[in-house]
């Protein structure tokens, strides 16, 4: 990770709160707080979601921001909601306490609305912007070691964009010290020349926040109470603020719209694929290949070209995943390989093989070393180790035995139009071709079914349930049949 000293004596080094309790010596341990600033409705994403809730890598905007809080030290961070708050604290979860900013008036003032859940803690504080969901705990770490090292009422992460509009711009004085961030809004030209920008990213000691937060004005081009005029006010009294510039300003990168989202997702999704690499994964195509942040893979996994993998799916070691394959918070053993196949909610054993064109949906259980064909669709069902359903086969609210083999065609009723019914298959059972079960229905264990049978009634064990019209050879009829053909010669 790139940082770069910007201010003299800036030494950054990774925090945590064990360092700041060390860094304070024989005072009494505080730890490192956290707010997240996740008020806004985001008008530019254009959107009824609130801004906090558009998903990257299958997580919340403002989650990546609370994880990266959490990294650095931060034991439950402040998460202040405003548009939409019920639904983002239902999503986000009770990880993070809450304030609720009721009227968006600014970034100043959603972290003055924090200010009681603070209470009367004196240990650094972070700010952060709840929409940079590329922060990691590194750098809010680095941040909060910049913070203490120069002992400074605040350390502002900046970075220099190279089309820095939209940004508040970091003016200095005449010994290179940040003085105030200006607004895009609100600067004249030659301050929108400036390419160093304010990231939203801060760690404050905690009396900078107290006092000066409600003297911020609203003297501006939107009427708010910017939380950047924070760094002018501590100039004012004579207070000190570093910066620490970050080489890598993706890290810092805002989303404010749906094109910055998805660049995010993009840089976010690269992150997850590297770390998966390193850790053993082969990922054949990056560029096609979309993996969830929570997603665990083991080593010697192969992940083939446009796969998708999503929520807290757990893969094995060994496998080989794709191509062309959505696997949605799945469970799949060693050595299993999946390809052109879609499964949610699954739970695949070790060694089974699945697609192509298979869809398992959510309560499929396969045991182990299972053979799922093509055009296969199974749910709600547990299915035994070495079973084969190999081709174009329903199977739903059902249980198939061990080493049973479904031939080809078979679909299981399991609805009569009023209600869902069990088909329980023991065993060692082999249903013919193109059968019809019509549940509730049980099937004994080693019992034979007949190709194209319609089973409406229980099959003891070992036998053979034949449900379909005997066939009659009529002798001699084709031919003459063919004869009575108009224009045919007899
Ligand atoms: C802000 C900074 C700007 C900086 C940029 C970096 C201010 C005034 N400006 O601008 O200097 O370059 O971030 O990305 O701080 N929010 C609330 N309540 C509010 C307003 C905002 O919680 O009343 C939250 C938003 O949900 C968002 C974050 O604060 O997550 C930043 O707000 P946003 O409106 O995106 O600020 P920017 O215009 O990007
Ligand atoms: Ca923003």
């Amino acid at each position: 990770m790139a940082y770069r000293q910007s201010h003299p004596g800036v030494e950054p080094k990774a925090a945590c709160a064990l360092e700041w309790t060390q860094h304070r010596g024989s005072r009494r341990l505080q730890k490192l707080a956290g707010i997240v600033l996740a008020a806004g409705k985001g008008t530019r994403m254009k959107s009824a979601l609130p801004k906090a809730l558009h998903r990257l890598c299958g997580l919340p905007m403002a989650e990546h921001v609370g994880r990266a809080m959490i990294e650095a030290g931060v034991e439950r961070p402040i998460m202040v909601v405003g548009y939409g708050a019920e639904r983002v604290k239902a999503e986000l979860g009770d990880k993070y306490e809450y304030v609720v900013q009721e009227e968006q008036n600014g970034t100043g003032h959603a972290c003055l609305m924090a200010l009681p859940a603070l209470g009367n803690r004196d240990g650094p504080i972070l700010v952060a912007p709840g929409d940079a969901p590329l922060i990691t705990g590194e750098a809010l770490a680095s941040l909060t070691g910049a913070a203490l090292e120069h002992s400074a009422q605040c350390a502002l992460a900046t970075c220099e964009m190279s089309d820095p509009t939209g940004y508040g711009r970091v003016v200095r004085d005449d010994s290179g010290r940040p003085v105030r961030i200006v607004e895009e809004a609100d600067a004249d030209d030659s301050q929108k020349q400036i390419g160093e920008v304010c990231t939203s990213f801060y760690c404050f000691e905690p009396s900078v926040l107290r006092e000066l937060l409600p003297q911020l004005g609203t003297e501006n081009a939107k009427g708010e109470q910017y939380l950047t005029d924070l760094i002018a006010l501590i100039a004012e009294r004579g207070g000190k603020s570093v910066t620490l510039k970050f080489e890598d300003a993706r890290l810092l990168e805002g989303v404010n719209d749906r094109w910055q989202l998805a660049s995010a997702a993009k840089a976010l999704r690269l992150r997850v694929l590297k770390r998966l690499a390193l850790d053993g994964v082969t990922v054949e195509d990056p560029d096609s290949t979309y993996v969830d942040a929570g997603v665990e893979i083991g080593e010697d996994t192969v992940i083939r070209p446009m796969t998708v993998v999503e929520g807290d799916t757990k893969i094995g070691s060994g496998c080989e995943i794709g191509p062309q394959t959505r696997v949605t918070e799945c469970e799949i053993g060693d050595g299993c390989t999946v390809f052109m196949s879609h499964l949610n909610r699954a739970r695949i054993g070790r060694g089974c093989r699945v697609g192509p064109f298979a869809n398992l949906r959510p309560g499929t259980s396969l045991g182990e070393r299972v053979k799922v064909g093509n055009y296969v669709e199974i749910k709600n069902a547990e299915v035994g180790e070495d079973a084969s359903l190999a081709h174009l086969t329903y199977v739903g609210d059902a249980t198939v035995g061990p080493r049973t083999n479904i031939g080809a065609g078979t679909i299981v009723c399991n609805y009569d139009g009023l209600k869902k019914h069990v088909t329980e298959i023991g065993a060692d059972v082999f249903i013919g071709s193109n059968s019809t079960l019509v549940a509730p229905l049980k099937i004994g264990d080693g019992a034979m079914t007949a190709g194209g049978s319609v089973i409406t009634e229980d099959v003891p064990n070992d036998a053979l349930a034949i449900g379909r019209g005997r066939q009659v050879n009529k002798e001699g009829w084709a031919k003459i049949w063919r004869r009575r053909k108009p224009g045919k010669k007899s």
